[in-house]
């Protein structure tokens, strides 16, 4: 890989919010999966299950539950022709252990590692994502029939971007970094 194309590539993703009707290719869906498959996580535990979801009478009853009522500032993501929800699994016991000492749910460190995974291998197939962290995760469980006991922690939307969005700001490095002490 040349030196800078992983930086580039990285300052080249934004979160699509507007997307084409062109279909999203099953074989492109599961490259992104399996990218999230390949992600680290505490003591290797891979505290997650991805549920894809793509049947249009089961996206639009997602679409419905996860962005009514107070939710539905998030209306945008009711154009995307997929959405993937990541609900945690139960993390095993030396992950949940080191988790409680350090009162730092890991899972949730883990499950971000592997939704970027998936984010950005997404965007190296041409298509856009945004990450969904407002919605109704106890309706979005209902419609997707997710075991009681297991929440669904995040969606991410997929599809062609229909827009080009400009890059948002981000904290000086000097906000952000400092050398040897904080
Ligand atoms: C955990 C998480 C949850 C997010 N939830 C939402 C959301 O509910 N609605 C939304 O429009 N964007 C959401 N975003 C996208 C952020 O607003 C976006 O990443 C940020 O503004 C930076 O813009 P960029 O992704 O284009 O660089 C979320 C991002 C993350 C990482």
């Amino acid at each position: 890989m040349e030196p800078n194309a992983l930086l580039d590539f990285i300052a080249q993703r934004r979160s699509v919010r507007k997307y084409d009707t062109r279909p999203v290719e099953d074989e492109k869906l599961m490259r992104c999966i399996e990218a999230a498959r390949l992600a680290p996580s505490a003591c290797n535990s891979q505290p997650w299950r991805y549920v894809a979801v793509t049947d249009p009478a089961r996206l639009a009853a997602l679409k419905e539950a996860a962005f009514s009522g107070l939710y539905s500032a998030t209306a945008f993501a009711k154009g995307a022709p997929v959405l993937v929800a990541i609900v945690s699994e139960k993390p095993g016991l030396s992950a949940w252990v080191g988790g409680k000492f350090r009162s730092l749910p890991f899972y949730l460190v883990d499950i971000g590692i592997s939704a970027q995974n998936f984010v950005l291998a997404a965007q190296s197939l041409g298509l856009g994502t945004c990450y969904i962290g407002w919605f109704d995760d106890q309706k979005a469980a209902r419609a997707l029939k997710v075991p009681s006991g297991r929440k669904v922690e995040l969606l991410i939307s997929v599809g062609y971007p229909a827009e080009e969005p400009a890059a948002r700001p981000r904290k000086s490095l000097r906000e952000m970094f400092s050398r040897d002490s904080y």
